[in-house]
């Protein structure tokens, strides 16, 4: 049987851990055959962890036969400890009156001293991937507090917008999510992200022929792929947790174990892949095989996309140098 691995998961103990923890240790995310020990990270604060504790106490009473550890901590200097896969969930949300520079900052504190905890004390080939909002900045800071591991170990999560995408258009045509292939999402994971299906096909047909309505795509499918997040949280009232932590298992579990040369989205430093500045960490559609992940390289950028993704693009570097001099 295999040797376990170690899982890292900061903010275990809010709503995405919740939903994330168990599937991980049920071996959805890492296979069937593959022990994880989970190591979990929250906040020093005396309520924080005792939530932590209780979610373990959960765990433990699970009884999953692939999970062959468990470790609750405070600080990522020793949660990070030789850990193979990291899942940066934990953030600091927007508060009553918090300007977006103030978040900024506090995300900026966050993922520099994560990033620094990686590059001391995790595995050399640790692959990580950061949830917690803003998504590609917070990946973005946390690769440049961590110059001696490899820039493309750090991603971020465009998955969700990804599979909503995918939701939407198996709607519209009335055919299986499952079968949609080539699906892809540029850029930043926020409301300017751009859903793009113009290369997609379900059973060998094209989408776009399939639809056959551009008002459709610019008037409903990208504001509602788009605005998503923003719905449920005004149905539910609290953010999607559920749909993000299945998004974080797809995105580990595809870049670990492969697609099979299927097309998925991931948030990653750009190596100046369609005139995106290198390092930017960018949606872009990729393949994964053998434990790496490869850019779609050499797709046709019509008009229409390219300004979908000069917008994206524009945010994100704003968003990027409002940390530069944190860094
Ligand atoms: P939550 O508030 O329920 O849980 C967050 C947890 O993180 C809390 O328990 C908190 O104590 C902990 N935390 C905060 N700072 C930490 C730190 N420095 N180290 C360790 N733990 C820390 O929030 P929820 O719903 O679980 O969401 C987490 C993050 O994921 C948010 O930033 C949210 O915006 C983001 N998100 C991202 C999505 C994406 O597609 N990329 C989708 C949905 C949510």
């Amino acid at each position: 049987s295999k040797a376990p691995v170690r899982v890292a998961v900061t903010g275990a103990a809010g709503q995405i851990g919740y939903a994330l923890l168990f599937r991980i240790a049920s071996g959805e995310m890492l296979g069937k055959d593959q022990p994880v020990i989970l190591q979990l990270l929250e906040i020093p604060d005396e309520k924080a962890q005792n939530a932590l504790k209780g979610v373990i106490m959960e765990l433990e009473d699970c009884a999953f036969p692939l999970l062959a550890g468990i470790e609750a901590h405070s600080d990522p200097m020793t949660a990070f400890k030789d850990t193979d896969y990291a899942l940066l969930v934990g953030a600091r949300p927007r508060g009553p009156g918090m300007e977006r520079a103030d978040l900024l900052a506090a995300n900026a504190q966050i993922f520099t001293a994560q990033g620094k905890a990686l590059n001391a004390v995790a595995s050399r080939n640790v692959k990580v991937l950061v949830v917690g909002n803003p998504a590609n900045t917070n990946a973005y800071i946390a690769m440049k507090s961590a110059p001696d591991l490899p820039a493309k170990n750090f991603t971020a999560m465009l998955r969700l917008d990804h599979n909503r995408a995918a939701s939407q258009i198996a709607a519209k045509t009335g055919k299986a999510v499952g079968s949609i292939e080539k699906l892809c999402v540029w850029g930043n994971h926020s409301p300017t992200m751009y859903a793009d299906y113009r290369f997609a096909t379900i059973d060998g047909q094209g989408v776009k022929d399939l639809i056959n309505d551009e008002a459709w795509n610019r008037d409903v499918f990208l504001p509602t792929v788009g605005k998503r997040g923003a719905a449920i949280i005004a149905a539910r009232g609290l953010s999607s947790a559920a749909s993000a932590a299945n998004a974080a298992i797809d995105h580990m579990r595809d870049w670990a174990l492969g697609t099979n040369g299927a097309w998925t989205t991931m948030g990653v430093p750009s190596k100046g892949e369609y005139g995106i500045p290198a390092e930017v960490v960018f949606g872009f559609p990729v393949t994964c095989e053998n434990g790496e992940y490869k850019i779609i390289e050499g797709l046709p950028i019509d008009e229409f996309s390219q300004e979908r993704i000069n917008v994206t693009l524009a945010e994100l570097q704003g968003e990027q140098d409002g940390v530069k001099h944190l860094l």
